[in-house]
């Protein structure tokens, strides 16, 4: 069986010095269909592994639950990779921030209100050998000492910029040996003195670095830390992800391949952070929040070499060239994305969600108003409703908004509370009448301190400084929200713009199946599904306008597109556009 450690000086592979040109590439972001294709460029653009995360709570929505079917099937991307001829590296967290909702810590982790995330806790800890015991059982069969793809563990995410808990990291490390892992493990931080040091464990944990340049000066500090063996970049950030409301990012293609290019020139070994970014599909993004809170848009393009729709960039071609001054890559590259077809959908059949707000989940009765941290499974948009008599007109507030509340009085919508511009209260015109607010959770918050924190209304709702009460709760059913829209008889085709939330449908032919981009310029904020999968969020104000549709999610035929519109939509109709609009970048 080939062997892989840590020498002197280099990884060594049955004792040759070994030097990995490695790419991030998330399973759980790509349509599984799409796999091998992403994998094949990366090995063409002349890498020679693939690192992917683990996202504990895509595959745990429930505790016991370990779901490892469809997009989730580890085992086959693992297989996959082999089958191309590359290495794999694989980073279980548990905690990986990655712009992934809550960094993937399961929300129900956080019911036990004793229990503390990403340190010696004993309630985390055995929720997490739970977990690692559940996701070594695919990896270690695919070890490179017995004859599979992985070389590398990672043990937790740049843990320097969270804590300095060694005996977590211990505790880890044992679970992880415990578990039957034997290739060596690494730990990966912010190249800052402060960092390195407490995110590691000397001589235990190969520490590596992360960072998207200055790549000399990098990893002089990194060499302080780590004085023997190889130096490793384990996040090369060639890229960078996008807000809502904020530009989107991109990097100088020269500038990421000179660094790159002093990378490998130092005999460093890397990890391209993304190769290949995907997108957040369905209600997956995270959040961060460095006192703004700031949801990340669908599209994880991230300004990778192989774009979101698996298509090479410039950036790609630049790499490509700098891999082949230090080793051999394959002659043929990718071919280049060609325009998609722009068929259009006209909408129609609209189902107001206020005229039955029970037809969209169970709902639930609560005298006080719960979080939605205090309401199983944690909803992600709910419906909450109660009846104010207060006597005289009055202010409404909440003690806080995470992340986006609407609220209507008596049907009528007064206006949309958001987070991030610390909204907490509005006027209600009468004294008596029906209150309704749909409320939101945009993404849990991923990085820093916050992580972990609930979501919903927190602290109530009050009129006159008196807690509103006698609440109804309806969890909306997202995942099953095309199945439950009414059957309608006379199709209905709204002509003007909708005011939501309102749900549409339409469909449109396709000769082929094919790579798509929706438009969503023209409707306000909400979710689209097509042929009931969920593509993710789109909002009006940006960057992105358009949503990526992977090939294997339409057919030859007819194509049914379901969007559920929150705010107001101005055109009913769903149009698609030759290529991805991600929107205006800084410059
Ligand atoms: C850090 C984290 C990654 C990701 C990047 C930014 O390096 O380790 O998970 O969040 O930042 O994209």
């Amino acid at each position: 069986m080939p062997e892989f450690v840590i020498g002197d000086t280099d990884f060594l592979l049955d004792g040759k010095p070994f030097q990995i040109i490695s790419g991030a590439l998330h399973y759980f972001r790509v349509h599984p269909d799409l796999w091998a294709d992403r994998i094949d460029k990366a090995r063409r653009m002349g890498l020679n592994t693939i690192e992917t995360y683990v996202a504990w709570n895509a595959h745990s929505p429930e505790p016991g639950e370990f779901d490892v079917s469809g997009g989730l099937d580890l085992d086959r991307f693992l297989r996959l990779i082999a089958e191309a001829g590359m290495y794999a590296i694989v980073r279980p967290g548990p905690y990986i921030c990655a712009e992934w909702d809550n960094g993937g810590l399961p929300t129900w982790l956080l019911r036990d209100p004793e229990l503390r995330v990403r340190e010696f806790e004993p309630r985390y800890l055995a929720a997490v050998r739970g977990y690692l015991d559940d996701v070594y059982r695919v990896v270690a069969p695919h070890q490179i000492d017995r004859g599979g793809p992985v070389l590398l563990v990672q043990v937790e995410n740049e843990y320097g910029a969270f804590g300095s808990d060694k005996r977590y990291l211990a505790a880890l490390t044992h679970y992880t040996r415990a578990a039957g892992i034997t290739v060596p493990l690494t730990t990966v931080d912010q190249p800052t003195h402060e960092m390195l040091a407490n995110g590691g464990l000397d001589g235990v944990l190969h520490r590596t670095a992360s960072f998207g340049s200055q790549s000399t000066a990098r990893l002089k500090t990194l060499r302080e830390h780590q004085p023997t063996g190889p130096l490793m970049c384990s996040e090369f950030w060639n890229g960078w992800f996008d807000h809502w409301g904020a530009h989107h990012h991109t990097t100088s293609v020269e500038g990421s391949a000179a660094d790159l290019d002093a990378l490998l020139a130092a005999g460093a070994s890397v990890n391209l952070y993304m190769f290949h970014g995907g997108t957040n599909f369905g209600l997956t993004n995270g959040a961060n929040d460095k006192g703004v809170y700031q949801p990340l848009v669908t599209s994880y393009d991230y300004d990778a070499p192989l774009d979101e729709a698996g298509d090479p960039t410039p950036k790609y071609h630049a790499f490509r060239e700098v891999i082949a001054r230090y080793h051999k890559v394959p002659d043929s590259v990718p071919p280049e994305a060609r325009p998609a077809p722009t068929p259009v959908a006209v909408l129609g059949d609209p189902a107001w969600l206020l005229d039955s707000p029970r037809r969209w989940g169970t709902a639930q009765e609560h005298e006080n108003l719960p979080t939605f941290d205090e309401l199983t499974p944690a909803p992600r948009l709910a419906f909450l409703r109660t009846t104010v008599d207060v006597g005289a007109p009055g202010v409404l507030t909440f003690g806080e908004v995470r992340d986006r509340a609407t609220v209507f009085f008596d049907g009528d919508r007064l206006g949309t509370l958001l987070r991030e511009h610390r909204d907490r209260a509005i006027r209600l015109p009468r004294a008596r009448g029906e209150l309704l607010v749909l409320v939101e959770d945009l993404g849990r918050v991923n990085y820093g301190e916050r992580i972990g924190e609930a979501k919903g209304i927190i602290g109530g709702a009050r009129v006159h400084g008196e807690p509103l009460t006698g609440w109804e709760v309806v969890p909306v059913d997202v995942p099953a929200l095309p199945d439950l829209l009414p059957e309608v008889s006379a199709a209905e085709r709204p002509s003007g713009p909708l005011s939501g939330p309102v749900a549409v449908r339409g469909g449109f032919d396709l000769d082929e199946p094919a790579d798509l981009f929706l438009d969503t310029g023209h409707w306000g904020k909400g979710l689209v599904w097509i042929n009931g999968f969920l593509l993710g969020r789109y909002w009006r104000r940006g960057p992105q306008r358009t949503l990526y549709v992977p090939r294997p999610a339409v057919r030859a035929g007819r194509n049914d597109v379901v969007v559920l519109e929150l705010d107001t939509m101005l055109e009913p109709e769903a149009r698609f556009v030759p290529r991805p609009l991600l929107g205006h970048t800084e410059a």
